[in-house]
This record gives C-alpha cells, structure tokens and sequence, in this order.
C-alpha cells in the first residue's frame, strides 16, 4: 500500500520528506503549522490527506524541540479523526533521548514519557534516525526501527587504507564499529588513561596507534562540541593527521562550531535530520536509507 508522505512543517521535516516521497516514488505533501500570539501551536492538515489510507509522517524534533513535540501530538491526533489508521511515524531527529533512565531519584525518564505518548497518539510504527541508544525504542510498545545513517553515510567519505575510525568512548563503539566496516578500516574507541606518576588524566585509543593517520571520529550526537573538541585535541596530540568527524545530528549550539574547528577538526560530516545552529558542516541526505529501511512497500 503506498503512503502519502507528509511533511509535518518546519524546514527539515519538510526536506526530508520531499526526499523521502522521492526515494520511495510516492506522493508528497505539507502540514501548515503555525504559531498563535500566545505561543500555542496550531497545524492543519492538507485536504488531500483524508483520500490516503496510508500515511507516513516525517517530523524531525529539532530545535525547539517541545514546539516539535506539541506539533506532532497535534498532527497525529488528527489524522487519527480523519480516519486514518495507519500511521507510520518517522523521526529523523528523536530529540529526549538522552534522558533514558532515572539518573537521579524523582528524575522523569523522557525518552519512555515522549514514546509512549507518541504511540497513544496515533503512531502504528515508528522509524528513527540513529536514536542515542536503540534499547530505547522498546517504550514505544510497537514496531519502532533504529535506522543507522553511518553505512549510507560513507559512500561520501574520502578515505585511505591507513585511516582509523574512533569512537569517543565505549558508548559510541558500535557505530565506529558500522562505520568502519563500511569503509573496510580499522576501528577503535577512547579510553581515560591516568598516568601513574603525575596523576594526569588522558584519553587514547585502546588499542590502535593513530600517528601519522587519518582519523575519523564518529557520534550520534554533537551539541555543545566538547566531546569531539576533547577528542580531537587527544587524537591529535597521540600524532593523529587529518581529523574528520562524522555525526547523526549536529545540533552545534552555541560555539560548538568554532570549538570543534579550534581543536583541529578539518570535516564535519553530518546527517540531514537536524538545522545545524551554528558552523557550516557537509550535509549528507540520508533519507534514501530510511526508504530502503522503509522496505519500499509504504
Ligand atoms: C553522549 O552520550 C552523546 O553520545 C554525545 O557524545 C553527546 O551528546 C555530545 O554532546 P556534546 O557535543 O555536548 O559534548
């Protein structure tokens, strides 16, 4: 059956749909949404949307991501009064979803509150572009797909046989791990290191000798830049030669760009999923992988 991919408003929802619609050759359209005086929000859907039976949602919860939220709530409880039943929900951008469990006491687990009301809301399924852990996606209480852009993502990477994808740290290994195989290179992650006479703290790749390589640093996410700016600046001081840095989402709030450039970073490569806030990092379109995770059957 194919779905009406709809646009649910804002600049990425919007690109990523019309891309999407494209990859899966299936008719596109727009949400209008806007804002009243009093900051509530206000979406209405086009008329077309209630010839569909089918329908597959892109919102992406970028930045401001509760407006998003509000949005999609809103669009979702819609669709479901025009009768439309199935649903599709997908996410280039799963903002909350750091917060996955309770770190403190009293702390709301925002990732398991935003799902579940997603999937009250009216969403059958739901596909994401690389969430921060997959396990998450369990709260959704349906089918909900992690879709992981690193392996579309290096078809644009320039590469040599010498060059080493490192991970941050232990938690990002497996998309080094995705990452690296794709580009047939070797593949590491950061560790802290404490040395035993000055009590220094740095960090180093495990195993790998990065001197005189090129190093690509993978992440799902890069908001502030100091992961990346951290790692950078240990890679390149254990000898590292060109640094490039792949991410899902470059959210870069506010200097993460110009600390990311000072820490000896050359490329930032990045998914289309969110409206980067600062710098000018490559934008890589990565919805033709959603479509192939789609199955092309929507
Ligand atoms: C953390 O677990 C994430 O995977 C990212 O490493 C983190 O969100 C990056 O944040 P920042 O750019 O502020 O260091």
């Amino acid at each position: 059956m194919q779905c009406l991919v709809l646009g649910g408003g804002g600049w990425v929802s919007d690109n990523f749909a019309f891309s999407l619609a494209r990859a899966l050759n299936a008719p596109f359209s727009t949400v209008y949404t806007k804002v009243f005086p009093d900051g509530e929000s206000y979406v209405r859907l086009p008329g077309e949307a209630s010839s569909f039976e089918s329908v597959c949602l892109v919102k992406s919860l970028d930045y401001p991501q509760d407006k998003g939220v509000a949005e999609l709530i809103l669009e979702l409880d819609a669709l479901r009064e025009k009768g439309i039943r199935d649903v599709t929900l997908i996410v280039p951008y799963m903002a909350y979803a750091r917060q996955d469990r309770e770190f403190l006491e009293g702390e709301a687990v925002s990732i398991r509150a935003l799902l579940r009301i997603l999937r009250a809301a009216g969403a059958q399924r739901l596909y994401v572009v690389e969430v921060h852990k997959a396990e998450s996606l369990k709260y959704f209480g349906g089918e909900a797909v992690n879709v992981s852009p690193y392996e579309y993502m290096a078809k644009f990477l320039e590469v040599d046989d010498d060059t080493v994808v490192i991970a941050p740290d232990i938690g990002a290994y497996g998309r080094a791990e995705r990452l690296a195989k794709a580009l047939g290179v070797e593949f590491d992650y950061l560790v802290k290191t404490r040395d035993r006479v000055t009590g220094e703290v740095s960090y180093k790749p495990k195993e790998v000798n990065v001197e005189g390589r090129n190093v690509i640093i993978v992440d799902d996410i890069i908001s502030t830049g100091g992961t990346i700016a951290k790692s950078a600046g240990m890679l390149r001081a254990a000898g590292a030669r060109r640094i490039d840095v792949v991410a899902a989402h470059a959210l870069l709030v506010g200097d993460a760009w110009s600390r990311i450039m000072a820490s000896g970073v050359t490329r930032v490569y990045a998914a289309n999923t969110v409206k980067p806030q600062s710098g000018s990092p490559i934008i890589i379109d990565v919805a033709p992988t959603v479509a192939e995770a789609l199955g092309g059957n929507r």
